[in-house]
């Protein structure tokens, strides 16, 4: 079943898996194994991953909780050789830790978590081009980067009196980094990651900004205002310390002594992540969206250009420039967008759009707003300029082949709800359990452009259960099931990959990655390739089709079990019974996994992968 005409990765899609299947599930031809598993050990001096001996010195030494964002970079000039990075959004502490244990530590327990969060920079090698890569224990470029870690602070909000605190009164250096979810890599080389759900970190102040951002004024549920008072508005000195979550973060994974710096001028909101265009005049776009539902879209326009070569000219690019804000407009009348999803009298769910100034060569565009204010402030800013309300954007990503941005909208259950908006030609579905997919073409193909068009590339769904799923016109009986899009990702031809993050709840089935076609005939055809285990999400998939393989971050295997009751082992799967034995337990852990092909029909060491 190879044919198909030389193309890389060829595979039958796969049937979508009962979300109670605690396995990885691959196409017939290939294999999975994990490169690198929460706890494994990043240093010579840091110890094997134990459950049962966990402690923070022990955890900022090892693989951090819960991957997400992820890129395998091969030196150049040297396929075997290279670095994965992968942030760590969140940890699960009701499967990190025995509860008994947590009971009695849960301060160490809280550090632990904190030490759990952030970046890992690992050396990756492998014997040649195509095959596994194994990490390197102790490797030169290895890094840990967590919520201690001191981060630069840049852009026109750097040193503003909204970013000062006690321990930090100049405004520029802060600790740490928090829920780092989706990312991209530059074509400098850096990795770029959004801090998104950073409000559940904070006790706030119970202001009017605080609640915009989703921070309560009560204690949080992790706690960690126990353990560091800089986590509660309450004590003093701390009340702008949350102002110092919610930006796009750059790193540098050649250099472990580099230090990570936080870009103010891209704005502060529930970053799911960034990526980056070159535009027509060599300026760079950054898109980003907002993951809340009724959020807004977003892209930075650099003010200095490009240069090809020039790192440390192109590690400033993102320090300076304008900011944007998406608005959407149908070309269908209102009545015909009646939340049911059905198509309009055109055919589709399309229109124009305009990217709203709000702060443009260093001036506020948004009345009432300072450019500090509308930087710290950025949700305000978009409500103020009628920013079109979405369905939780999450990744915002253009084809590296076309230019094309592709905006994963993943759900909106309140899309049409009591007060909440009603359905738009660009948000169609009330109550929208399944999420969709805009294609938006910037004007002329130019990044810069402040103008566009767009159209509804997918209505997700099962299609044998949901009358609205669409595929851009694709037969609906010819596509895999899909559910709450996510992670977007291309191969070397332009071909989109989503990952999917929700579908155990919404159409039953695990998370999955799918690969859909752009062009031709084909377009809109949807094909899952793989299946991550019970109660995981399927995070930053990775397609080097010209090396046959894909790589995805495992993220929050057994999510919605215990401790005591995991629903997964993943990846090691030691049996039940190994878990009673003393000093032996064993729970899900978050992993990188590479799927790679193998000769047909041969079954690889992970037995499990190959269901
Ligand atoms: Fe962390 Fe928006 O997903
Ligand atoms: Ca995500
Ligand atoms: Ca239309
Ligand atoms: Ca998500």
């Amino acid at each position: 079943g190879w044919g198909q005409g030389g193309g890389k990765l060829p595979f039958r899609a796969i049937a979508p898996v009962e979300r109670t299947a605690d396995v990885v599930t691959v196409p017939s031809g290939y294999d999975w194994a994990p490169i690198i598993r929460w706890g494994d050990p990043l240093f010579k001096n840091a110890p094997d991953f134990s459950l049962t001996r966990q402690s923070a010195a022990a955890q900022a030494g090892q693989f951090g909780y819960n991957n997400d964002y992820l890129n395998i970079l091969a030196d150049r000039g040297n396929a075997r050789s290279g670095v994965l990075v992968a942030n760590h959004e969140y940890t699960n502490e009701e499967i990190m830790f025995d509860p008994a244990w947590y009971a009695e530590n849960t301060d160490e327990a809280r550090r632990i978590a904190m030490a759990a969060h952030g970046f890992t920079v690992v050396e990756v090698k492998r014997r040649k081009a195509g095959q596994k890569w194994e990490y390197i224990r102790g490797g030169k470029r290895n890094r840990r980067i967590t919520a201690t870690t001191p981060f630069a602070v840049d852009g026109p909000a750097a040193g503003s009196e909204l970013l000062r605190t006690k321990a930090d009164p100049r405004g520029r250096r802060i600790l740490g980094t928090l829920n780092n979810c989706a990312g991209g890599t530059t074509p400098w080389g850096t990795i770029i990651s959004g801090e998104e759900n950073f409000n559940q970190y904070f006790e706030g102040t119970g202001s009017a900004t605080d609640a915009r951002y989703g921070i309560a004024a009560e204690p949080s549920e992790r706690g960690w205002e126990k353990v560091d008072p800089r986590f509660s508005a309450r004590n003093e000195g701390f009340e702008n310390e949350a102002n110092r979550f919610g930006w796009i973060v750059e790193i540098d994974p050649q250099d472990p002594t580099s230090t990570p710096v936080k870009h103010t001028a891209l704005g502060r909101f529930k970053h799911e992540g960034a990526n980056i265009r070159i535009a027509a005049d060599g300026r760079v776009v950054a898109y980003s969206g907002d993951d809340e539902r009724f959020d807004y879209v977003y892209k930075f326009i650099s003010k200095k250009k490009y240069r090809p070569g020039n790192r440390p000219h192109n590690m400033t690019l993102l320090s300076e420039g304008d900011l944007y804000v998406a608005r959407f407009t149908g070309d269908s009348p209102a009545a015909e967008v009646d939340g049911s999803g059905g198509l309009p009298e055109d055919g589709n769910f399309d229109g124009t759009g305009a990217w709203l100034p709000l702060v443009v060569d260093g001036v506020s565009k948004v009345a009432g707003m300072s450019v500090e204010e509308v930087l710290v402030y950025t949700r305000l800013a978009g409500d103020k300029v009628g920013a079109t309300k979405m369905d939780r954007p999450e990744d915002v990503e253009p084809n590296p082949v076309t230019g094309k941005v592709y905006i994963a909208l993943t759900n909106n259950t309140n899309r049409g709800v009591g007060s909440n908006a009603g359905p738009d030609e660009a948000n169609p579905r009330s109550r929208n359990r399944d999420g969709h997919v805009i294609e938006l073409t910037e004007r002329r193909h130019d990044a810069a452009s402040l103008t566009f068009g767009w159209s509804i590339l997918l209505v997700a769904g099962d299609p044998a259960k949901s009358e609205s799923a669409y595929f851009a016109g694709f037969p609906r009986d010819k596509v895999s099931p899909i559910s709450c899009p996510d992670n977007l990702a291309f191969d070397s031809r332009g071909n989109l990959w989503i990952s999917t993050d929700g579908q155990p709840g919404t159409i039953g089935y695990c998370d999955a990655l799918h690969k859909v076609d752009l062009t031709g005939p084909q377009r809109g055809r949807v094909r899952q390739f793989l299946a991550v285990p019970a109660g995981a999400e399927t995070c930053g998939p990775v397609i080097h089709d010209r090396d046959d393989s894909v790589f995805v971050a495992v993220q929050h295997p057994g999510e919605g079990g215990t401790f005591a009751e995991p629903l997964s082992l993943f990846p090691d799967y030691v049996p039940a019974r190994g878990r009673e034995k003393r000093g032996q337990a064993f729970a899900p852990r978050p992993s990188v996994v590479q799927v790679y092909r193998t000769d047909a029909g041969r079954r690889g060491r992970h037995g499990k992968g190959s269901a």
